[in-house]
């Protein structure tokens, strides 16, 4: 009768070993058992990148990369996306389950009650050049607003957590529409209690002298959407980032400040951003196949292309390029459109990229929507920030809680020098020909 177990032999002493197999893994410290002799430290396990490795164990998103599959507490994202707003899978994904109306009404209650943040911030952002990149702000004022709250340290607290949690969601978007602002030289717009969560942060970006800004509805549903899709993504390079850093017990702002930074990367959230300048730089469809060649020689990443989980089309990806029509309706299509939908055609038949399993994925099509909506390409990465930072907290949230988790602390290989003894500077031999 098979058993959930690893039977090794280790064919340097001989010596078997039988390790339990738990949830389709073994533990890796059950490696060290297996030693050549006392002084032996016990066997590793080498992962750089972490790619088959898990850090966690999670429930609160599941991604099945061969089946396309997104599910957060295991409801569908396509049904999330196309029936619920993003406060409430904000909520989905913080507590575990769908607000009941009493619940929601409180938490869009709090959420809406929470989206000033200390004037000194305004500070903060005047003091950054004008053109500096929103990201860049983001991550110092997000870092920036720790210094505010002092009491969120004490993160063991459950009413101290829940009460940042509220604030950084609900003060995200005002710092990214502060960043957005400052970039054009307009004074700030405050927070209206009258609009949605993605209507007032349009309100915060767009509102020019009217009494009252009104957000296009097909335009704050897109946004909404687009959140909803951003909300979570079990434990990407971000997400690694808030766990590791939030596992020194640091407070929730530094930890999501570590987020943004790893989102900010182009091979990560900056990647919407890139995805834009890629297809500026093709310009046309006739360009495109010169593009695909420098791909293929190693000069360029087809940017919007690939993941190191989905190994189908990502599923964001398509509910995203179904929307996109509903907007360029109210928009002006987006001229780089026919370039995107030519390259896809192209990629999904070339075998280069379909060998590697290279589909679109969640920013291939998304910068195309934030450029009609008016979004400068540096917006994309803050706008995935906006969106992931419940997910953010709700992982965040599990680690902390999570009574198997310590602070993050890797080993290594060690290949380096052995140990040598220091020499005073004259007596250095000069390396052949200088440095
Ligand atoms: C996000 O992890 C998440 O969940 C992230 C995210 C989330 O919601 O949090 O989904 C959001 O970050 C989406 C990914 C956005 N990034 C990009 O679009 C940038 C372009 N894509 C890549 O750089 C790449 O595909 C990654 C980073 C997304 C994944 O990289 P992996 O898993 O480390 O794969 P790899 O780099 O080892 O690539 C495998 C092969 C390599 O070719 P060979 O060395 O075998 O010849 O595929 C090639 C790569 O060169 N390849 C690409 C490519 N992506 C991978 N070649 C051309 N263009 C690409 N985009």
């Amino acid at each position: 009768m098979p058993s959930d177990s690893l039977t090794l032999t280790d064919n340097r002493t001989g010596k078997t070993y039988e390790l339990p197999i738990t949830n389709g893994a073994i533990r890796a410290m059950d490696l060290r058992q297996v030693r050549t002799g006392p002084e032996d430290f016990g066997l590793l396990s080498y992962d750089p990148a972490f790619m088959n490795t898990a850090s966690t164990i999670s429930r609160i998103t599941e991604i099945d990369g061969d089946r396309g599959i997104l599910r957060y507490r295991g409801y569908p994202i396509e049904e999330l996306a196309e029936r619920s707003n993003y406060l409430e899978v904000a909520y989905l994904v913080l507590h575990g389950e769908l607000p009941t109306l009493t619940e929601m009404d409180q938490w869009v209650y709090d959420i809406t009650h929470h989206t000033w943040v200390h004037e000194n911030l305004k500070k903060l952002m005047e003091g950054f050049h004008y053109d500096a990149h929103a990201m860049g702000m983001l991550v110092s004022g997000v870092g920036a607003l720790s210094t505010f709250y002092p009491e969120a340290k004490n993160g063991g607290d459950p009413a101290t957590r829940r009460l940042q949690v509220v604030r950084l969601i609900a003060k995200v978007p005002t710092l990214a529409a502060f960043a957005y602002r400052h970039n054009l030289g307009l004074p700030y717009n405050y927070p209206d209690n009258d609009l949605s969560y993605t209507g007032n942060f349009l309100n915060m970006l767009f509102k020019a002298t009217e009494a009252k800004y009104q957000p296009n509805a097909t335009l704050e549903r897109a946004l909404e959407v687009l959140f909803i899709l951003h909300a979570d993504h079990e434990q990407n390079c971000s997400t690694n980032a808030v766990r590791a850093v939030g596992s020194s017990q640091v407070d929730p702002y530094c930890a999501v400040a570590a987020g943004v930074a790893a989102l900010y990367g182009p091979l990560h959230g900056g990647a919407n951003e890139e995805v834009l300048r890629m297809l500026a730089e093709i310009g046309s469809k006739d360009r495109i196949p010169a593009f695909i060649k420098g791909v293929k020689d190693g000069n360029a990443k087809l940017m919007g292309f690939g993941h190191r989980v989905y190994k189908n089309y990502d599923p964001r990806a398509k509910i995203i390029k179904r929307m996109a029509d509903e907007v360029f309706e109210v928009t002006r299509p987006s001229p780089l459109l026919p370039v995107a939908l030519e390259l896809e055609r192209i990629a999904l038949e070339d075998d280069y990229f379909v060998s590697r399993k290279l589909y679109p994925n969640v920013d291939f099509y998304s910068g195309l929507i934030y450029q009609a909506m008016g979004f400068p390409v540096e917006m994309f990465p803050v706008l995935f920030a906006i969106a992931r930072t419940s997910g953010w907290l709700a992982q965040w949230q599990e680690m902390r809680a999570d009574p198997e988790q310590k602070i993050a602390r890797p080993r290594q290989l060690y290949l380096g020098s052995g140990q040598r003894a220091y020499r005073e500077i004259g007596k250095r031999e000069e390396a052949p020909g200088g440095r």
